[in-house]
């Protein structure tokens, strides 16, 4: 396939962790996230032809025809072994596609199943877990309760499309994929921030069915008050600090921040270049003005909180970040999302992949918190001033990998997810965390200052 690839469907509705309680709802959920998956999975690998399946478009990634098999063995090792005791297909293969045996890297030099073969894999697989799901019943083990391993496997396999979608944005070449843009909206003049007010809140989750470990368990934090941007901070914006001096002036940065844009020459977001008078970017093949409205993307951390600094502000801290976008004056609890606890629609929050691309700065105001916050779910993956650590009472569950290997002062936490993130895999409490220095991710934020600070 070379034309321009496009998914013709949307998320499909209802396919997130809601409580459901009769088997045979929890079943057809389980299906249509499955299903929803597969379907982008497939997109992403059928939009290229082979050599681009089996290139490393950049060190920092997999080949895609690694993510394809490995999405395959997961779902085999988890669905088709853990819950069902099944004997393993191929267990010749399980070492290929371990993530925590070869770095990305070191990937593309392993006898890594060719594309059809890994396809063939990775169908075969799905046609077993299918069956096994007529009969699931969802009970005996934490593992199968309310489909646990069902909507983590699901939720594995929109983490990698994901993944797989940032390695299309790495590719050069000519466009694969194709998505029609986010509606305009009206320039966005409402308050460019909003007061969060002080005191308890309920941070985390212990109800939520396919929430995973690290975002357990609910427990209550004291916030002090503070103020938050309404929206994601914009290309505009952005540019504003770019003009200012700010790449060059170290009084903006961190030590470790300074030291890392000048060891590797940068001076804008990944993927901008300058052309004349303005701002270009590469976009999944294309290129095109920076579009000023339109939250910026693709900065590390290090760029996030020099902006912030630059700004007289900070990048608000992770429980100040969910207290924005869960907290209900109304009622003093905690919502599943900044609307409230309904499923993510479109009219929502740009996610699943819809768009190819974050919708302009106010967009989605059936999606904003009670308090006025807007585009805190979907477009891009908002950086926090959070080191990626447990919960009070965390426990691993169900493999150490996912998470606990992961804690400590070496990652910085994101949240909120991007347009390159599925429903299923999106919700208030979901965390996400990379090095501070990364910024081929969906990457963008929105700053904070204490209340009463100037
Ligand atoms: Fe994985």
């Amino acid at each position: 396939m070379t034309e321009p690839a496009a998914l013709d469907t949307g998320p499909a509705p209802g396919t997130g962790p809601a409580p459901v309680t009769d088997a045979e709802t929890l079943r057809a959920r389980v299906l249509a996230s499955l299903t929803t998956a597969r379907e982008r999975t497939t997109l992403l690998t059928s939009c290229v032809e082979e050599p681009d399946l089996t290139a490393q478009h950049s060190p920092l990634m997999s080949p895609l025809v690694w993510d394809l098999a490995h999405i395959g063995n997961q779902e085999e090792l988890w669905l088709l072994r853990a819950v069902a005791g099944r004997e393993p297909m191929r267990p010749e293969i399980d070492g290929l596609y371990d993530a925590f045996e070869h770095s990305r890297a070191e990937r593309p030099t392993l006898p890594l199943l060719p594309p059809a073969e890994a396809r063939r894999y990775a169908a075969e697989v799905r046609g077993r877990v299918t069956d096994l799901l007529e009969s699931a019943d969802f009970e005996g083990t934490r593992l199968t309760e309310a489909g646990f391993a069902f909507g983590m496997i699901a939720q594995h396999e929109q983490q990698h499309d994901e993944t797989m979608l940032i390695t299309h944005q790495l590719r050069t070449g000519p466009q694969a994929l194709t998505a029609p843009d986010p509606d305009p909206v009206p320039l966005f003049t409402g308050p460019a921030e909003v007061l969060v007010p002080g005191g308890p809140f309920t941070m985390g989750t212990s109800g939520e069915p396919w929430a995973l470990d690290n975002e357990r368990p609910a427990h209550r934090r004291e916030v002090a008050a503070f103020h938050i941007d309404t929206t994601p901070v914009t290309n505009g914006a952005y540019q504003a600090f770019i003009e200012d001096g700010g790449y060059d002036q170290e009084r903006w940065w961190t030590k470790p921040g300074w030291a890392h844009i000048r060891e590797h020459g940068i001076h804008a977001p990944q993927f901008w270049r300058r052309d004349g008078g303005q701002w270009l970017r590469r976009r999944f093949g294309v290129t095109e003005v920076v579009p000023p409205e339109e939250p910026v993307l693709h900065v590390c951390w290090y760029e996030a909180d020099a902006y912030a600094r630059w700004a007289g502000r900070r990048l608000p801290t992770e429980t100040e970040w969910e207290k924005a976008a869960r907290f209900d004056p109304a009622t003093g609890g905690s919502m599943r999302y900044p609307w409230g606890d309904a499923e993510p629609g479109p009219e929502h929050a740009n996610l699943g992949q819809r768009h190819l691309r974050p919708a302009p700065a106010g967009s989605y105001p059936a999606g904003e918190s009670p308090l006025g916050v807007r585009q805190l779910i979907g477009d891009v993956w908002e950086w926090t001033a959070s080191d990626f650590l447990p919960y009070p009472g965390f426990r691993m569950f169900p493999y150490k990998e996912y998470s606990e290997v992961f804690f400590g002062p070496e990652y910085k936490v994101l949240r909120g997810g991007s347009f390159a993130v599925d429903a299923v895999a999106c919700r208030g409490t979901f965390r996400n965390w990379d090095y501070p220095i990364r910024r081929q991710i969906f990457s963008g934020f929105r700053t904070a200052r204490s209340a009463g600070a100037a």
